[in-house]
């Protein structure tokens, strides 16, 4: 028995890419590869001896036991010069676009330049658990890829390589600051876990904490009442320069409410998919009481004196 592989389309005639092709290959039904019989490559007609149609490769009969090692083989000589042309054919139009910008006098402007996602160097964490942390590193993930994909699409439409409808565009720009404050935000609040734990009762920042709230032990309380806000969204602790002041605010989704301008010392998420996985959110306190003991006071001290 032989098996019968379509390499570049799904079921449903969908195109798929590189990693679709790896991980349907894993997953192919017994009914397709199951049977015994011919250990040897056969050829259906108009299929040649390679395995590839008149139309370019995309079936072909492979002996059961090699199909994995020939099907991705196949995938990545496949597909190799397919991504050769597309980055030809942007190029191309890039040039084409810009050209028509100068005839028009225009000025058009590329900007390729997108967000990176970044990783954070994570200690052991107490009350939060792995899972916990990869899944929420996944979602910080999507933040920076539609804050990406927002700048380029709203890019495209001022080269003119995009047109949308007028009421796309502007949801796309008032829904940036969703994305781009939920991928910054959780900048903050994963490299809170990183380095060694350490904090001072000297520190400036707990001198303006004293100032403000009265005693470090009464800024910790403020935050946790704040923290108690209905709702999805963050704690966040900024502080005013000007007045050297600290706030504490409660910020709703990731964008509405943060202060104009005021540099962020600490994070914290209060959305339920930060700790759905270890906590139901009857158990929010406990999840609070996770984030501060593994909460790193000393980068938070070192954003405080930086910000001065
Ligand atoms: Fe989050």
């Amino acid at each position: 028995m032989v098996a019968v592989f379509d390499f570049r389309q799904s079921a449903d005639g969908r195109r798929l890419r590189t990693s679709e092709y790896d991980r349907i290959d894993r997953t192919l039904p017994g009914r397709e590869c199951g049977a015994e019989g011919a250990q040897d490559a056969r050829v259906r007609p108009g299929v040649d001896e390679e395995g590839l149609t008149a139309r370019g490769a995309h079936e072909r009969r492979v002996p059961l036991p090699h199909v994995e090692h020939l099907y991705l083989e196949r995938a990545r000589s496949e597909y190799r010069p397919i991504e050769g042309r597309i980055r030809k054919e942007e190029s191309a139009r890039e040039e084409e676009v810009e050209a028509r910008g100068k005839r028009l006098g225009h000025m058009v402007h590329f900007n390729s330049m997108t967000y990176p996602t970044k990783t954070f160097n994570l200690p052991v964490l107490t009350g939060l658990s792995e899972k916990q942390i990869r899944v929420h590193l996944g979602l910080y993930e999507g933040y920076v890829k539609n804050a990406n994909l927002i700048m380029e699409k709203l890019g495209a439409v001022r080269a003119g390589t995009l047109e949308l409808d007028s009421y796309i565009v502007a949801e796309l720009r008032r829904r940036f600051a969703f994305e781009f404050d939920g991928m910054r935000m959780h900048e903050y609040y994963f490299s809170q876990f990183e380095g060694e734990k350490s904090g001072s009762e000297e520190s400036a920042l707990a001198k303006a904490a004293a100032e403000k709230y009265g005693s470090g032990e009464k800024f910790l309380a403020h935050i946790r009442e704040v923290a108690g806000t209905r709702g999805t969204g963050w704690v966040v602790v900024y502080l005013d320069p000007a007045m050297k002041m600290l706030h504490t605010v409660f910020v709703a989704d990731h964008e509405v409410g943060q202060l104009a301008g005021l540099p962020v010392l600490l994070a914290l998420d209060m959305w339920e998919h930060a700790f759905m996985v270890d906590y139901v959110p009857a158990e929010k306190k406990n999840y609070i009481d996770a984030f501060f003991a593994n909460l790193n006071w000393s980068v938070v001290e070192k954003r405080f004196d930086l910000s001065r």
